[in-house]
């Protein structure tokens, strides 16, 4: 949810920039600018609505902008519609300072008055311009930028990554944080912040995460970074461990494409580096018994597609535990009552590790006492270190703004973090653990055959691409596996989409049935599989169509009922989600393909939530 990145150092910044702003357009998408400073020239910026080739073609067009200190910002707006001159850098009044800025001043409408009372004037319709001119209005009475800085941020409320730049100060950059993601990047001759690595990775893979509260001020010989009371500290150092490639296209049409062919991967170095000899071992962990016992409520908190996640986990995680787990919405449970206290195990599950209502709730469920256990994609994100213990996905970056390989593997971890935590209480069963983890060990392998069979669902996309309407139904963990196939194939394909549990469709919903309505029937769940028919044969005689998808082994009976049949691998039930996601992505991918729909950056979306 907007992406900044800053260079300072020796070279030209704004191929830097506008390179690092390719990789963090996912972030937003509705405008781009850069600003670059320098001795000779000041403050040149170059901003537009639209997306990031907008600008780059404008540049082009234009003499350089000289400088080899600057900002760059990709916008998912917020306040005030996309526009030029809504979009970031914004330079103050007189052009003393330029800012790009994440996250939402919350008290923006009071400070803006003040300035106004005070003679300044605004260009935009932003909570961020108010960052620009009061820095300026501020600086203009003070010693030195930094004082200015510092004062400001005492009075700014709300959430925040900044990036500064001053005139005085033609080869410095200031950066800034609260609950919003800045990292700074440690090279050669030259510094970096950015939203995120990927942003940097080209340049270095030697980073630090900023703190809420800290401000760094960056030139080409190093970073030094202070704390809210301008103490100087030390940053730990953290080797970013994939390369340029992981962030790339690599020859694929799109990331979204890419990263569903990346599961078997993915999955892989989720799962093996875990289980070994037959056995679930986490040793990053540092649950102990005791707390293990003490828990009598199991909370999973998220939001979209982790939410999803969560709602097969109760599933599994319950039958596995005998543990009452509740998942919560993110963006509501921090505005409840939870009955969250110190016998609570909370698992807040987020890809960014930054979604704003994700880390709400976690601090809210910590405040009550909770122990907070995270499965996080990202490293070093803030909710991965605001917790008491981290599970990383390792599915490398996820740039498609419509997750695939992060549900997969966020999915794996939780199944068998269940299991482990029911094996260390005891509870576990021994003969259905040695079958999951069994089974644990063959899902990247037969991951692979469902990817294999990608025609099949590129054909069936291609027979109802221009449906305007489409249910998915299911039941138990079929029903919980809907509910993301139908988030994607909304999000990507824009098609009305609606999941519901079977058994809950003559309770109203079937009234929408008709001739010709697609219904995606869900029923790789065995043990349900035959009341999933019954649903089957329902919505068929009110004239649906239904693509349905089974298991191998169940494929010949679904045969005879569905109009299509798709097929996954059997495997463990606990785990059949893992495989039945994958036919739901790709045939949400192919629909938008045939739509024409622009996949990796669908409309009004943006990754990584940082705002409520
Ligand atoms: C959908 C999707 C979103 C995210 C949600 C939470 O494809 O990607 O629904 O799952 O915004 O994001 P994280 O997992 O980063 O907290």
């Amino acid at each position: 949810m907007c992406g900044i990145v800053g260079y300072t150092g020796k070279q030209a910044a704004v191929p830097i920039l506008l390179n690092g702003l390719e990789r963090l357009e996912y972030r937003g998408y509705d405008s781009a600018g850069v600003a670059v400073v320098s001795p000779e020239k000041g403050l040149q910026i170059e901003k537009c609505k639209g997306r990031l080739q907008v600008l780059r073609d404008k540049l082009a067009a234009l003499p350089p902008l000289t400088g080899s200190t600057g900002l760059g910002h990709t916008r998912w707006a917020t306040h005030g519609e996309p526009n030029d001159v809504n979009s970031h850098p914004h330079v103050s009044q007189n052009g003393q300072v330029a800012v790009v800025h994440n996250g939402i001043i919350e008290n923006y409408v009071e400070i803006k008055e003040f300035l106004l009372h005070k003679g300044v004037a605004f260009r935009s319709d932003t909570d961020s311009e108010v960052v620009a001119q009061l820095l300026e209005y501020t600086f203009n009475n003070c010693a030195d930028i930094m004082d200015a800085v510092y004062q400001v941020l005492d009075r700014l409320e709300g959430a925040y990554a900044l990036g500064i730049l001053c005139v005085d100060a033609p080869d410095t950059l200031i950066a800034a944080r609260k609950d919003a993601p800045l990292l700074l990047g440690y090279g050669d001759g030259e510094s970096f912040i950015a939203s995120d690595a990927t942003a940097i990775i080209a340049h270095t893979r030697d980073v630090a995460y900023m703190e809420d509260g800290e401000v760094a001020v960056l030139t080409a010989d190093g970073i030094r970074v202070y704390d809210e009371y301008r103490r100087p500290i030390e940053k730990e150092h953290h080797l970013i461990e994939w390369d340029v490639s992981a962030a790339e296209k690599g020859g694929y049409a799109h990331f979204m494409f890419k990263e569903i062919m990346e599961q078997p991967e993915a999955l892989r170095r989720t799962i093996s580096p875990r289980l070994r000899d037959g056995e679930i071992v986490f040793d990053e962990l540092s649950l102990t018994d005791e707390d293990l016992r003490r828990f009598d409520r199991l909370y999973i908190v998220a939001c979209g597609s982790s939410y999803h996640v969560g709602m097969v986990g109760k599933y599994d995680l319950e039958r596995f535990l005998r543990m009452p787990v509740e998942v919560c919405l993110a963006s509501e449970f921090r505005y409840s009552e939870p009955l969250v206290d110190d016998r609570s195990l909370v698992i807040v599950i987020s890809q960014s590790g930054e979604t704003l209502d994700s880390l709400a709730a976690l601090r809210k469920a910590k405040s009550l006492g909770g122990y907070i256990l995270s499965i996080v994609n990202v490293v070093g994100s803030s909710i991965a270190r605001e917790s008491d213990s981290v599970l990383y996905t390792w599915a490398g970056p996820e740039i498609a703004v419509a997750t695939t390989k992060a549900y997969s593997t966020q999915l794996a971890l939780l199944t068998m973090l269940g299991l482990y935590m029911a094996r260390r209480l005891g509870r576990a069963d021994s003969a259905e653990y040695a079958a999951v983890t069994a089974e644990l060990a063959l899902l990247p392998e037969k991951l692979q055959t469902v990817l294999a069979s990608a025609d099949a669902y590129q054909y069936l996309a291609s027979l109802y691409f221009n449906r305007d309407c489409v249910f998915f139904i299911g039941r138990n963990l079929d029903y919980a596996l809907g509910l993301e196939g139908s988030l994607k194939l909304k999000e990507i394909s824009y098609i009305h989409s609606e999941s519901y549990a079977a058994g809950e469709l003559k309770h109203g919903t079937i009234s929408l049935i008709e001739q010709g309505t697609l219904v995606v029937a869900l029923a790789t769940y065995g043990p349900l599989f035959d009341k999933a028919v019954s649903n089957i044969v329902e919505v068929k005689a009110r004239g649906a169509e239904v693509v349905a998808l089974t298991t191998d082994s169940l494929r010949d009976r679904m045969e005879k009922i569905a109009t299509h049949t798709l097929s996954v691998p059997d495997t463990h039930p606990a785990l059949q989600p893992n495989l039945g996601v994958v036919p739901l992505q790709l045939f949400a991918y192919y629909i938008a393909l045939q739509r024409g729909c622009d996949i990796d950056k669908p409309k009004n979306l943006a990754k990584s939530v940082t705002v409520e």
